[in-house]
């Protein structure tokens, strides 16, 4: 019997024999045949096969026995299916690593700039409002810039202070006495005769720029950022100094953080300040990262005319004020900021940075 024959021709008993046969001779074909998987499926489950013909006859089976036949054809299919899949599993017919182009994507994680590449964005910003543009100057540069072109003398002890990374440099050819030594910048106050040097006045600059000293611990690190203005023009006074700085503490840090400014001295400005922030952490109480209740963001002054005659700027006719904070301490005196440590800043820990 074959199924040339009519379905309805058939008794039930017979088909489901036949169906059994089908079976039978397929579990034959399955174990023996050297075919493709795909060439195996076609022949047992394929339109012309003669498991899928008897499957399309079905509705020809009488009414009463099609449950019956029903049940075997479907434990006839899946019986074959899982030998079919065995097989090609054990043979490598098929490649297990397939992939399911319908399935969703899986969305790589977004990452965000760095949270003081966000502050640097945002301290421009703020200064741009004020007319200040921001330049770039060297972050390795010649010991004069940084030291003598702002009034301290070689070997004269006020460069003692900035711990300064020095170059091991050969010398320079010629016999400049300016390009001597080479250090990375210990702030970025060496941009200051640089931009004179420009010679375009009136000068709004905010220099940015990484910094080097030999320092570590919760408030210091041996790479940070500084931020320096330089406003020179002619008539300037020490209340446009305290205009900007105020404007600057009011949009950065919000209302609420209080500044102060006390005597200080810099070999580069006269008279001389430190600007100071009410501590975000314990609200001028007094913590580990403020001790008395505040921080030091920086220094400030006005320019002294040594360095504006360095800069070649004539000062019978221009005078200015300059400024210098850090980046990271003015990020972490941010209200909500809570950071009592500058070092989790560069330890690239993501964990901490995503928080940001
Ligand atoms: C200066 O660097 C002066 N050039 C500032 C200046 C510019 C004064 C223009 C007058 C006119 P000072 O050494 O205080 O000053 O450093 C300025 C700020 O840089 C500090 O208040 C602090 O916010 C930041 N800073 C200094 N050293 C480190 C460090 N190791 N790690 C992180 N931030 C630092």
């Amino acid at each position: 019997m074959s199924m040339k024959d009519d379905v309805t021709t058939i008794p039930t008993d017979q088909l489901v024999s036949l169906l059994l046969t089908i079976k039978e001779e397929a579990e034959h074909q399955i174990d023996q045949s050297d075919a493709s998987y795909e060439e195996l499926r076609l022949s047992i489950f394929g339109k012309e096969s003669e498991l899928t013909k008897l499957s399309q006859s079905m509705r020809l089976v009488p009414k009463e026995d099609k449950q019956r036949v029903g049940i075997v054809l479907n434990q006839v299919k899946q019986s074959l299916e899982q030998l079919l899949s065995k097989k090609a599993k054990e043979s490598g017919l098929v490649n297990e690593d397939w992939m399911d182009v319908t399935a969703p994507g899986v969305r790589p994680p977004e990452g965000h700039l760095h949270i003081v590449t966000q502050a640097i964005e945002e301290i421009t910003q703020i200064f741009n409002k004020l007319g200040f543009t921001r330049v770039r100057h060297p972050e390795v540069d010649w010991d004069w810039y940084p030291f003598e072109s702002l009034n301290m003398p070689h070997s004269h002890p006020a460069s003692d202070e900035w711990e300064t990374f020095y170059i091991i440099y050969p010398g320079f050819p010629g016999k400049n006495p300016r390009k001597q030594k080479i250090v990375l910048t210990p702030h970025t106050s060496n941009g200051q005769v640089r931009e004179m040097e420009k010679g375009i006045l009136p000068i709004r600059m905010i220099n940015i720029a990484k910094c080097y000293r030999r320092q570590m611990d919760v408030s210091h690190v041996p790479m940070f950022y500084q931020f320096e203005g330089l406003y020179i023009d002619k008539n300037v006074s020490i209340g446009h100094l305290k205009g900007v700085l105020d404007y600057f503490a009011k949009a950065f840090f919000g209302p609420d953080r209080k500044t102060r400014i006390r005597p200080f001295h810099f070999q580069f400005t006269e008279p001389s300040f430190e600007v100071d922030i009410s501590c975000g952490i314990c609200n001028g109480k007094g913590c580990r990262l403020c001790k008395e209740g505040w921080l030091e963001l920086g220094g400030a002054g006005m320019v002294h005319p040594v360095v504006l005659t360095n800069g070649r700027v004539d000062t019978t006719i221009y005078n200015g004020f300059a400024f210098g904070w850090g980046v990271e301490r003015s990020f972490m005196m941010k209200s909500g900021t809570q950071l009592d440590d500058i070092r989790p800043l560069y330890g690239n820990d993501v964990r901490f940075l995503e928080q940001f």
